[in-house]
């Protein structure tokens, strides 16, 4: 943290108080009050943390009113168009783009973890087939702590670096599984000659009836998926890893609490919701009325996919995804897109729209990537576990930085208390 001179003077109950300010290499300074309870003996309030910097970090950076995403430095635009997925897990993970012979032996560490233990397969029997997928991806990546004892203390570097590892690979093979129980089709073994792409479209895919040849272009569409979702700064999910990780729990079942999080419709369950969403508007004609009910405060009715916590211009992932959504369908020849074609004019009027330009409400992430997912084959109910299959690597980033910082501590939030004080307890023949 680059401290500066700068301070800050608070003013409370008559008394002032100095509180240092600490400058980032980016973005708006920090006040820090961790001192401010025992100095003053008051809290600060913020529900929903929109104006509080939880840690510090290196790996992601977003300025939301430029719409802008870095990631160890590099564009998101530049990695979707350059990189690959595996590599950039790699600058996530150890903070610069790799060499090609760490590049390597990084692919074949993660290409050789793919496999899930023989045992995993019962656990998924224990579900109803018409259990949703992320419903299985919880179980079943909390069950890793059943599985993988060697990788679960967190003292232990190399424990760490294993069980980092273990999740980033395993993951597509327990999102793959999840939509093969769900569909009542066996399970298909990872291959060492693909791709991780590849890798993750053939488990889901193929079946042992017959060779399943992967699409290139679908292979290079997913890969770009992954890497738009790859990490995040402190979103939700991710505060959620940090939060559990805090009390030194063990990495898988940090990474189910990411998992639970990011199921919600209001951040990964997003892309789900909008397809549906689209789904429902199914005409551009009734653009307007699905417009004016995202506008009706007296109706819980939200564009899916439009809105963002930090970005208060274009979500830079949602370009790229838009791009890719016009490339995949194209080279898939799928002509005219009825969603592809509601999603544009939705997008075209809502941004013309004063509501949305006042509140600064653009498309998100989750905007396009539906229309992609759906084209490439996958329901919907298989959108939010591809979100946390992509997710797993900035978890796992955001979790091993905060582990490896000296500083950290249990996190344990105050509260504005506004219930009863204290009082006796009343027996149930004087109520
Ligand atoms: C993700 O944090 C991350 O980085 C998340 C994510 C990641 O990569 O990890 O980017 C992934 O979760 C993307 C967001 C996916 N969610 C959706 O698309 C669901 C629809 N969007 C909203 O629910 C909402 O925009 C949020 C949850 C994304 C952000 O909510 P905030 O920051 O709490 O903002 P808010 O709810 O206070 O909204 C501000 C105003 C409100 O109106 P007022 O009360 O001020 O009058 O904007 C309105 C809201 O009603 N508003 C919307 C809207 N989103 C906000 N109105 C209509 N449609 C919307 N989508």
């Amino acid at each position: 943290m680059t401290d500066s001179n700068k301070s800050a003077t608070l003013t409370v109950h008559g008394e002032t108080y100095e509180l240092p300010v600490h400058s980032p290499t980016v973005g708006p300074d920090v006040i820090d009050i961790r001192k401010l309870y025992g100095q003053a003996g008051v809290f600060t309030y913020d529900p929903g943390f929109t104006s509080t910097a939880s840690c510090d970090s290196t790996i992601t950076y977003i300025d939301g009113e430029k719409g802008e995403l870095l990631h160890r430095g590099y564009p998101i635009d530049q990695l979707a168009g350059k990189s690959h997925f595996l590599e950039v897990c790699y600058l996530l993970l150890y903070g610069e783009l790799p060499a090609a012979k760490d590049l390597e032996e990084f692919e074949t560490t993660i290409t050789r973890h793919t496999m899930l233990h023989e045992q995993m397969q019962y656990f998924y029997r224990g579900f109803r087939r018409d259990a949703h997928p992320m419903a299985i991806m919880v179980g079943v990546v909390g069950a890793m702590s059943a599985f993988y004892h060697d990788s679960t203390d967190v003292s232990d570097p190399q424990q760490r670096e294993i069980a980092s590892h273990r999740l980033i690979a395993k993951m597509p093979t327990i999102a793959a599984w999840a939509y093969k129980y769900h569909i009542g089709q066996p399970f298909i073994y990872p291959r060492n000659d693909l791709d991780y792409a590849s890798n993750f479209l053939r488990m889901c895919f193929a079946v042992p009836a017959e060779e399943y040849e992967v699409n290139p272009i679908l292979s290079r569409a997913m890969d770009r998926i992954f890497t738009l979702h790859a990490d995040h700064e402190q979103n939700a999910s991710t505060s959620t890893v940090r939060l559990a990780s805090s009390s030194g729990a063990n990495p898988f079942a940090c990474i189910a609490a990411g998992i639970a999080c990011l199921w919600g419709p209001a951040h990964g369950g997003a892309n789900q919701a909008c397809l549906e969403m689209l789904a429902e508007i199914g005409s551009v004609d009734r653009i307007p009325e699905f417009i004016d009910r995202a506008k009706d405060k007296d109706d819980p009715f939200r564009l899916m996919g439009f809105g963002h916590r930090v970005y208060k211009n274009f979500d830079p992932r949602a370009k790229v995804m838009k791009q890719s959504a016009d490339e995949v369908l194209d080279l898939l020849g799928i002509e005219d897109n009825p969603k592809l074609q509601v999603a544009k004019a939705l997008e075209k009027q809502a941004l013309e729209d004063p509501y949305f330009a006042e509140k600064k409400l653009f498309p998100n992430v989750d905007f396009y990537s539906g229309i992609i997912l759906e084209a490439m084959g996958f329901p919907t109910s298989m959108f939010t576990p591809i979100f946390a299959l992509s997710r797993t690597v900035g978890w796992v980033s955001q979790w091993k930085e905060m582990i490896a910082d000296p500083q950290n501590k249990i996190g344990r939030p105050r509260q504005l208390y506004l219930g009863e004080t204290a009082r006796d307890y009343v027996d149930i023949e004087n109520r």
